[in-house]
């Protein structure tokens, strides 16, 4: 499928395609989006198929507008007021559905709640404002891959399986949004993201619970919450190993911050890696910045010619908590086909 340059005319026939039941790959300021109908059951079952996509795992539904999410969830004082500070933004609330809202149940896996995210990206808002309809959004790439942050990357994974691909450029935050459970009278996070428990509870002056999967900092245990956490994720085809204090010869080496003191194991420094070996994700160890190159990167480095993939560690604090979830589902199982 080809690249489509954001023109008036492209945006008008991406929000016709959606309407229509087809599938358009629409950039967002987290990572690139698989849209249809969130309507539609049948683009949405394509969606699925077009991802294999295990149907125990909902998708988000996109809108352009607050107003919007209300007439398809029931949002609390609090999540009222999670949407004004928030929204548009990288962050997803799940609520609870409206009996009427009229949202496909396979979108939202059968589950009375339903997962809504009003994104910032000026394409991905004007095309759902002009396909008139909720957008159901996951990531735009096979299940279990690595998530797409370019136009590129989307052709790669999906090439055919998608009507349209809009090339929107390299997405800003580079990770998917924070999933926010706000059904209950303290809100708790299923998925790490670029906005923090720290900076929601700073902002909202409230508690936050950490109830993400599987993570050794969870409060709670909540993963019935979130089913699509619990599965391999964001997996390389070459394995993917975390904290490394030193790198093998034939490793590719994905570096953090200063790599003075990294060795090769055999001997000699990681500066002699030849330019496809190593990448940095930040040289200055800025987080935010190695949020955004995470999945390129990782990308970039998942070739066969290597043994696998050393990550220097990441400082597990804000962001660092969303690349280490990331990293550590990554490290969790090659995608070898
Ligand atoms: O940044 C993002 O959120 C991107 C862009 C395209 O908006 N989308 C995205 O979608 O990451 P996806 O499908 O890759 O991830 C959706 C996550 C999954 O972990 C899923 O289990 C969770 O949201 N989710 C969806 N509906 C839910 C619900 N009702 N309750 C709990 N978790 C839900
Ligand atoms: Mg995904």
């Amino acid at each position: 499928m080809a690249i489509v340059a954001v023109t008036d005319q492209s945006l008008q026939q991406a929000a016709d395609i959606i309407k229509k039941g087809g599938l358009v790959a629409i950039p967002t300021e987290t990572v690139y989006g698989l849209g249809c109908n969130a309507l539609d059951t049948v683009a949405v079952q394509s969606v699925f198929t077009a991802k294999g996509r295990p149907a125990i795992n909902p998708l988000i539904v996109h809108v352009s507008a607050i107003a919007d999410a209300h007439k398809i969830a029931h949002l609390s004082p609090l999540a009222q007021e999670i949407a004004t500070h928030f929204w548009p933004g990288p962050l997803t609330m799940v609520l609870l559905r409206r009996e009427n809202s009229g949202i496909s149940d396979l979108c939202t896996a059968g589950l009375d709640t339903i997962a809504i995210r009003f994104p910032e990206h000026d394409v991905a808002r004007k095309i759902i404002q002009m396909a008139g309809v909720p957008v159901a959004a996951p990531s735009a790439n096979a299940s279990g891959s690595i998530s797409p942050t370019s136009p590129r990357h989307v052709h790669d994974s999906l090439g055919d399986k998608v009507d349209m691909i809009l090339a929107g450029g390299a997405c800003k935050a580079g990770l998917e949004s924070t999933v926010v459970d706000v059904t209950t009278d303290v809100p708790v996070i299923l998925r790490y993201g670029v906005v923090t428990k720290e900076i929601i509870q700073g902002t909202l002056g409230v508690d936050v619970l950490d109830g993400v999967a599987n993570d050794q900092n969870a409060d709670i245990k909540s993963s019935i919450k979130s089913p699509g956490q619990l599965l391999k994720h964001y997996a390389p085809t070459i394995p993917l190993r975390m904290n490394a204090i030193d790198v093998d010869a034939d490793e590719a080496l994905l570096a953090f911050g200063g790599t003075k003191f990294m060795g090769i194991k055999t001997g000699g420094a990681v500066s002699a890696f030849p330019e496809d070996q190593i990448k940095n994700l930040s040289e200055s160890a800025d987080l935010e910045e190695a949020a955004k190159n995470l999945f390129s990167y990782m990308r970039d480095l998942d070739n066969e010619k290597f043994k696998g993939i050393a990550v220097m560690n990441v400082p597990n604090e804000g962001v660092g908590m969303a690349i280490n979830d990331r990293l550590f589902r990554a490290s969790k199982g090659s995608n070898k086909p």
